[in-house]
């Protein structure tokens, strides 16, 4: 039995689920910076303090147009492939269990990434995920949302076209403020029908408003970060009610400058409330963040006990996309350790 007396040592132990991270922001510095030196052109630094610059956002534009010049960097299929599979391992060594990762095909056909590649890419990182670090992967396809609604369409017939094996969800991406959720509907009422649940971005860098257009115009039945949900509380009433989950990102919304600190982010009102929260890295190694440290941070904002922090993990696999059976294996694992502590 581990030595479970610190926080620290029962986090790192804790077997969790990641259900909110970009698979271009997952990418390690080292790969980063191997890409950059390939591919000089892209404005990416090749050395590593210049990089920790270039991840010092000024605002959410700011890391986005950063996100975007790492994502250009991403031209073959080996590339996809040492991204997911060093994302598995990233994972694997946190305890990690299972990750839904989003990924936007858009983006990567526009910067020369051949359809194939990619999925081939995403394919063989996902099997050596599985056998090699234990990970399984799941895939979320997102829209960019400031490419419109022909975005929106091109990713829906590339996500039905391919249903690559492990894709489970269909998101939407980018600025919120401009790119209203409504103009997405037809692609996610036909990604629903197709099968693929419905995951939008809603509330990162806009308010509440966008989050109930995230319910009721794309059915979202995750929203990724909804950090603005508290400001209206009809709306925190109608997610616990319909247990609409969010997927909340702390230190990615400290790092793009969306809440001062993470004692001022509304996690605890949204747990208050009664929401079903989880927590999430997003774009970890850009923002500094590893799912532990998420854990962690919540924890000792909030005087969270082990228990607690168990009941936050059991509310990732229970909001997942795993088989149940699959669920079931990791609720069990929780439910193990939780009562050794
Ligand atoms: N793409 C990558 N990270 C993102 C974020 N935090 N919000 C919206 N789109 C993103
Ligand atoms: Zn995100």
């Amino acid at each position: 039995m581990p030595n479970l007396s610190t926080m620290d040592d029962f986090v790192a132990v804790l077997p969790k689920v990641e259900l909110h991270v970009h698979l271009v922001g997952s990418a390690s510095p080292e790969t980063v910076l191997e890409l950059a030196a390939r591919h000089p052109d892209a404005g990416v630094p090749t050395q590593p303090q210049a990089l920790r610059e270039f991840y010092t956002f000024r605002d959410f534009d700011h890391f986005l147009q950063v996100y975007w010049a790492v994502q250009s960097l991403i031209r073959t299929a080996e590339d996809i492939r040492v991204l997911v599979v060093g994302l598995a391992r990233d994972l694997a060594a946190q305890c990690v269990r299972y990750a839904e990762v989003t990924v936007t095909p858009y983006n990567h056909l526009l910067d020369g990434l051949p359809g194939d590649a990619l999925l081939t890419g995403l394919s063989e990182g996902r099997a050596q995920a599985r056998a090699e670090f234990g990970v399984q992967l799941a895939w979320c396809f997102d829209i960019p949302g400031e490419k419109g609604t022909a975005a929106g369409r091109e990713t829906l017939v590339f996500a039905l076209r391919n249903r690559p094996d492990g894709l489970v969800s269909f998101g939407l991406g980018g600025p919120e403020v401009g790119v209203g959720r409504a103009q997405f509907a037809p692609a996610f009422t036909a990604a629903r029908e197709a099968g693929l649940r419905s995951v939008p971005h809603a509330g990162e860098t806009s308010g509440p408003a966008t989050v109930w257009s995230a319910i009721h115009d794309l059915g979202a039945e995750r929203v990724g970060h909804g950090t603005s949900s508290t400001a209206d509380p009809r709306l925190l009433d109608y997610l616990r009610e319909h247990q609409i989950v969010l997927e909340v990102c702390p230190t990615s919304n400290v790092r793009t400058r969306q809440v001062d600190s993470i004692d001022a982010h509304p996690v605890r009102r949204m747990l208050d409330h009664g929401v079903i929260v989880t927590l999430n890295t997003d774009d970890p190694p850009m923002f500094g963040a590893t799912l532990n440290g998420e854990y962690l941070a919540v924890g000792r904002t909030l005087g969270l006990t082990p228990a607690e922090l168990a009941q936050l993990a059991r509310a990732s696999v229970t909001a997942s996309f795993m088989l149940e059976g699959d669920k079931t294996a990791v609720l069990a694992e929780i439910d193990q350790l939780a009562s050794a502590a």
